[in-house]
């Protein structure tokens, strides 16, 4: 029934969440040799992502101990917020929140749709767009780029190495991806560490500077921890707001009277963006292991288990939205969706992240009649990240 490799699945996995949602709550199998927990009700991946019984797991405490072709991935992931347990993941995350503040935000908002604008001005034009390749993933990478104050012409080094990156941190790795990583976390560590040496000899007015600066009660982000976090900030912030506005939009072309409703009410943007959000979510499922046995309605995650909550099935979940395979850009309850996880790992600054895609839609949507030229646009082979590697339109 969860089977993410198989074709069909993969292509259309509402299906079979909606048959695991009407099982029992804990959906345990093996998948590839690897035993895994499944959940796939909105109440349960909320109460297990917000339970300090589920977490990561120690394997990455010690990754100087890992054999040497995988070194060095161990050691930047093992520095990512992301894969931190408290207290080291609340240490890291206020010492980033200190330099990514909301006024850092705030400041970004009308320099992302000017972005997007300027991305968008000869489409028209040429009267055809390819989404993910000329919008979809440019504009976060630029975004993301500015923001943290690396070049941004070097955006197709920062794609090759999100691309591995992500694949790293998939459902499955084997021995190419875990070697592949360590190549590219090679790369990435010493292009920050030279950043990092010109920022702290003369800062600027970037959020590098700032990380490199912060300070929390005397505390400072560590050389391989800014490396780390900004490489999470670099990947995190661009692979998953590429599947946003390449599955938001589909979803939209694909709903013709929910975008004619978006044209007629550009108010309704925010709403419609968190209903996109929950829709076609970028990222399938967040994984935790079971550090010690946790009591759900439908039974006991054992602790040693490995569990992977599946926000997608939680976004279609009709204990919580109504006639949720409908996509509703006036849905009352569109910000419950679980697209950016929820307890100690939710987003960082998901004003953000809300921004972004809102300039993105609204870009889109001025640009003038969009249509599909391939009507299944291929799917990326990622797991967990979700979304198409390429959307052919037609503008007219
Ligand atoms: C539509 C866009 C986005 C979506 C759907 C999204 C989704 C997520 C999800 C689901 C998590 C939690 C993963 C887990 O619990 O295992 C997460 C964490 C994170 N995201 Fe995003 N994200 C988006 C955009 C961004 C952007 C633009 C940035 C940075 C500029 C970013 C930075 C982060 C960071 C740093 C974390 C780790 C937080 C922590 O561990 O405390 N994300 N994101």
């Amino acid at each position: 029934m969860f089977n993410p490799y198989d074709p069909a699945f993969h292509s259309d996995p509402y299906i079979s969440y909606a048959a695991l949602r009407d099982g029992p709550s804990i959906y345990r199998t093996n998948l590839n040799g690897w035993n895994m927990v499944l959940l796939t009700r909105h109440a349960d991946i909320t109460a297990a992502l917000r339970s300090p019984r589920l977490g990561r797991s120690q394997t990455m405490s010690s990754p100087e101990a890992m054999p040497s072709p995988y070194r060095a991935i161990m050691v930047l992931l093992s520095n990512w917020m992301l894969l931190k347990n408290p207290p080291d993941h609340t240490r890291l995350r206020s010492l980033v929140n200190r330099a990514f503040t909301p006024r850092v935000v705030e400041q970004l908002e009308p320099r992302i749709a000017l972005i997007a604008a300027e991305l968008l001005a000869d489409a028209r034009e040429r009267g055809t767009l390819e989404l993910i390749s000329d919008f979809a993933f440019p504009l976060p990478v630029i975004v993301i780029a500015e923001l943290l104050g690396v070049p941004a012409e070097d955006r197709a080094l920062f794609r090759r190495w999100s691309e591995v990156l992500v694949a790293n941190i998939d459902l499955f790795q084997d021995d190419t991806t875990w070697r592949a990583g360590s190549q590219v976390a090679g790369e990435i560590s010493n292009y920050l560490r030279d950043l990092i040496v010109q920022r702290r000899a003369a800062p600027r007015d970037d959020l590098l500077s700032a990380l490199v600066a912060a300070e929390d009660g005397g505390d400072r982000l560590s050389e391989d921890e800014l490396i780390a976090n900004c490489s999470l900030l670099l990947a995190a912030g661009h692979e998953t707001t590429v599947n946003l506005i390449g599955n938001g939009t589909l979803a939209l072309l694909r709903n013709p009277n929910q975008l004619t409703m978006l044209r007629q009410e550009p108010a309704l943007i925010d709403n419609a963006v968190e209903e996109l959000l929950r829709y076609e979510s970028p990222v399938q499922m967040t994984s935790r292991d079971v550090l010690a046995d946790f009591e759900l309605p439908g039974g006991t995650l054992s602790a040693g288990e490995e569990c992977a909550a599946g926000d997608r099935a939680g976004n279609r979940d009709p204990e919580v939205f109504a006639d949720p395979d409908r996509l509703d850009i006036q849905r009352s309850n569109a910000v419950k969706h679980l697209a950016f996880a929820a307890g100690i790992h939710f987003v960082c600054r998901g004003s953000a992240r809300r921004a972004e895609g809102r300039a993105a839609f609204q870009a889109l949507l001025t640009l003038g009649e969009l249509r599909l030229r391939d009507p299944e646009p291929p799917l990326r082979p990622t797991i967990a990240l979700r979304g198409r590697s390429r959307i052919a339109l037609a503008v007219e």
